[in-house]
């Protein structure tokens, strides 16, 4: 199902890992639909994913940046825009991670030190990466920034621990970093917030296969593929999307707006 959608444009794609990672289907798709991109991710991942094998398939480079370090962003972006020849057009922020929820602390007994990494990893890359990009000039008119959200940033979900503060926080960032680089250079910036999803991050959380099957009952449509997730962040890199910024869209096959199920209330 190729359309051409992203003929002529460039991007850079965070957080593929393997084949499982939402990142890895969409620079599959971004590259089918005519986007030109480099990879990247953290330089442990480099070492332990796969991320290569995708390179080699989507017939581009990984360029690693640790996206806590805005050394390593200003080298990716600077980098990136030399070999793809120009200014970039979309930027896919998927990146999340929480050393209490690897660790197994609970979020009445979290350890402040992991905190301040689950927020510096999950949700203040998100500004470092945009504020690089903002400081290079390194995007086109009308290019689109997106990050990967979750819906306990609104609502809470016991096992998902501090990786909630970290969504909020995250999606804030895509309201206010949207409103200033709109105004100064009609840039977009989103937020995604999709369905539980089986990756590497999401079966860290306690509980998942539960919450993804309660998630999955709950939801009209069901839960929302990772296949469809590539599709909607490739709709917002598009220039059908234009207009929109500053959102936090969800794609979660109608949970959002659910109260109960029938399919649940079976279960009582
Ligand atoms: N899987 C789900 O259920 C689900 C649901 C909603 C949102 N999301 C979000 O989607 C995004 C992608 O996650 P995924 O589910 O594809 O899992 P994933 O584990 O495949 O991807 C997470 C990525 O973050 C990268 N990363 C971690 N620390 C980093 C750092 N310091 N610098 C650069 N990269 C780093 C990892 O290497 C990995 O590639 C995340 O933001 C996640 O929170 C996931």
């Amino acid at each position: 199902m190729a359309n051409n959608l992203l003929e002529g444009k460039r991007g850079i794609i965070f957080g593929a890992l393997d084949e499982k990672s939402i990142a890895w289907r969409v620079a599959e798709r971004a590259v089918e639909e005519g986007a030109k991109i480099t990879l990247t991710n953290a330089p442990i991942a480099l070492r332990m994913g796969k991320i290569n094998e995708l390179a080699e398939k989507c017939n581009t480079e990984v360029i690693p940046a640790d996206a806590t370090s805005v050394e390593d962003l200003e080298n990716l972006f600077t980098k990136s825009m030399e070999s793809l020849g120009g200014k970039l057009d979309f930027v896919l922020h998927s990146i999340g991670m929480s050393p209490n929820v690897r660790k197994g602390k609970a979020y009445t007994d979290l350890n402040y030190d992991f905190l301040q990494k689950t927020l510096d990893i999950s949700a203040v890359s998100f500004h470092k990466t945009i504020q690089t990009a903002f400081k290079l000039d390194a995007m086109t008119e009308w290019g689109s920034i997106l990050g990967l959200s979750y819906i306990a940033a609104q609502r809470s979900f016991p096992g998902y621990n501090d990786m909630a503060e970290a969504k909020s926080l995250l999606e804030s960032i895509a309201r206010s970093f949207g409103y200033h680089y709109g105004v100064s250079k009609k840039v977009r910036i989103n937020t995604i917030s999709q369905s539980p999803t089986m990756t590497t991050a999401g079966t860290g959380v306690g509980g998942f296969d539960k919450f993804f099957a309660y998630a999955d009952k709950m939801s009209p449509l069901g839960n929302a593929p990772t296949d469809d997730c590539a599709n909607y962040c490739l709709m917002m890199f598009s220039d059908y999307t234009r207009m929109v910024t500053m959102q936090n869209l969800y794609h979660d096959g109608g949970f959002s707006n659910v109260g109960v199920s029938q399919a649940i209330m079976d279960k009582f």
